[in-house]
């Protein structure tokens, strides 16, 4: 517990205490907003008369010059000194003399570090957005590339319908731009300055919240101090669409790793993202992507973790906000590190499009088109879909295909069967007729590919 905070008891901090209430693990992400938040603060209350420009001038350079230690890496937090901003005043103390003694003018702890975690948050946020992008541009590019490569269409894990590989990989790119568009969101909530909010009920001075908003390129600034300092449902947002986003990334990760088991064989991920096992010397585990399924887990425990921590405060500042920090730092990281993991794989994997083609051949999957050309030729779709689970069965129990039915044969189950329907019974025919909007059809899949990957590129 500071010092320089302390003299109203009669008793120096307890060291255990010290240490238990401090903060200085985590602030070392937001020291340079804060230090960023102070010079702010600091030229607002100059032009306000609440300090001189020579006071002022002295705490800029002093706060400056803390900034260049920091990246320099010679001025650490110290524990005693409970957190990032009562470091940065004490060594602003030793920097700018008595000068520095004004800085805390009409500011709180409170609002400080609300603002520093909303600078980070947005930073951080932009961040995530163009690594989102970046994904997205992989994905588009490898979906060009597949736009025409048969795959077998999984529902429940079954195989379903032959689709085009690229239609698969651009569900990844549909949902992570919805990715994007969340934390966007959420951004635009969190683009609010809290500075001047203080301890919780505002100040008597003559200060200027809109001024330090305009000067740090924030959006706005708050309409009610004891929200602005008591809140983080900006953070709970950013989170949230960290663990949405972690969980798509580890929906694509497990994709990727039955895809690249000897039983589908539908991808090889490069030898330089993989690992080996320390007794099987045969072993090509895809263990990158597995920690990117694995570590979704630990955001969405930061997600959970921080509404844990909020939904029971009462209304004003609570020492219980010193620990929303981590878990949106622990969320952040883990996304981050997780997308550069997936993008990586998406680059590198192989391509196996004759398994994907083998896998995509199987008859059985062309039962919905059977039925949808019976429609055609006016039999009610429900009728269509019993008379070809009737065909399909007995081809199941016979091992029979209908491709290689004859035309008397397949009318014993609907007798609108034409001469027709032959042509229709290949993957590369099924994918081609389904051209309803967002479906698979290879042309539909090439165009929409080629335009997101040259605008991604
Ligand atoms: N270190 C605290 C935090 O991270 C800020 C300090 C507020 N302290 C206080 N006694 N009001 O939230």
């Amino acid at each position: 517990m500071s010092e320089l905070i302390r003299e109203r008891f009669s008793r120096p901090a307890d060291e255990f205490a010290a240490k238990f209430v401090a903060s200085v693990d985590a602030d070392r992400q937001i020291v340079a907003h804060d230090i960023r938040g102070s010079i702010a603060h600091a030229t607002m209350l100059a032009k306000q008369g609440l300090i001189t420009a020579a006071e002022r001038d002295s705490i800029v350079r002093g706060l400056e010059q803390i900034l260049k230690e920091w990246e320099a890496g010679t001025f650490r937090l110290d524990v005693a000194n409970e957190d990032v901003h009562m470091n940065v005043e004490k060594r602003l103390g030793e920097l700018s003399g008595k000068d520095a003694a004004r800085l805390h003018t009409a500011r709180s702890r409170n609002d400080q570090v609300a603002l520093d975690l909303r600078l980070w948050t947005l930073e951080t946020g932009r961040e995530i957005v163009k690594a989102v992008g970046a994904a997205c541009g992989s994905l588009a590019r490898r979906a060009r590339e597949h736009a025409r490569t048969l795959f077998p269409g999984i529902t429940h894990l079954q195989h379903a319908q032959p689709v085009v590989f690229g239609h698969v990989l651009l569900a990844y790119y549909d949902r992570l731009v919805r990715d994007a568009g969340r934390f966007e969101d959420a951004l635009r909530r969190a683009d609010v300055s809290p500075l001047g909010a203080c301890a919780m009920a505002g100040t008597s001075l003559p200060i200027e919240p809109a001024q330090t908003a305009r000067a740090l390129g924030l959006g706005g600034t708050f309409t009610n101090s004891i929200d602005a300092v008591s809140d983080r449902d900006f953070a709970c947002e950013f989170v949230s669409a960290c663990a949405i986003l972690a969980a798509h990334l580890s929906q694509m990760a497990e994709d990727m790793i039955y895809w690249s088991t000897p039983e589908f064989g539908f991808i090889e991920l490069p030898d330089e993202l993989c690992t080996s096992s320390s007794i099987m010397p045969q072993k090509k585990n895809p263990d990158m992507v597995e920690l990117v399924r694995g570590k979704a887990a630990g955001v969405v425990g930061n997600l959970v973790n921080l509404l844990g921590t909020i939904k029971a405060l009462p209304i004003g500042y609570n020492r219980d906000l010193q620990e929303t920090k981590p878990p949106v730092f622990d969320a952040a990281q883990t996304v981050r590190l997780s997308l550069r993991a997936m993008t990586l794989a998406v680059d590198g994997m192989k391509v196996r499009a004759p398994r994907m083609l083998e896998c995509a051949s199987d008859p059985q999957m062309l039962a919905t088109d059977l039925a949808e050309y019976l429609v055609t030729k006016n039999v009610p779709f429900r009728d269509a879909h019993g008379a070809v689970a009737r065909l399909m069965r007995v081809c199941a129990e016979r091992g029979r295909s209908p491709v290689e039915m004859t035309l008397k044969e397949l009318r014993g189950y609907s007798p609108a069967f034409g001469k027709d329907v032959h042509a229709l019974l290949t993957p590369q025919a099924s994918v081609a007729s389904r051209r309803s909007p967002g479906g698979t059809a290879p042309d539909l899949v090439e165009k929409r590919a080629r335009s997101l990957a040259k605008g991604s590129s």
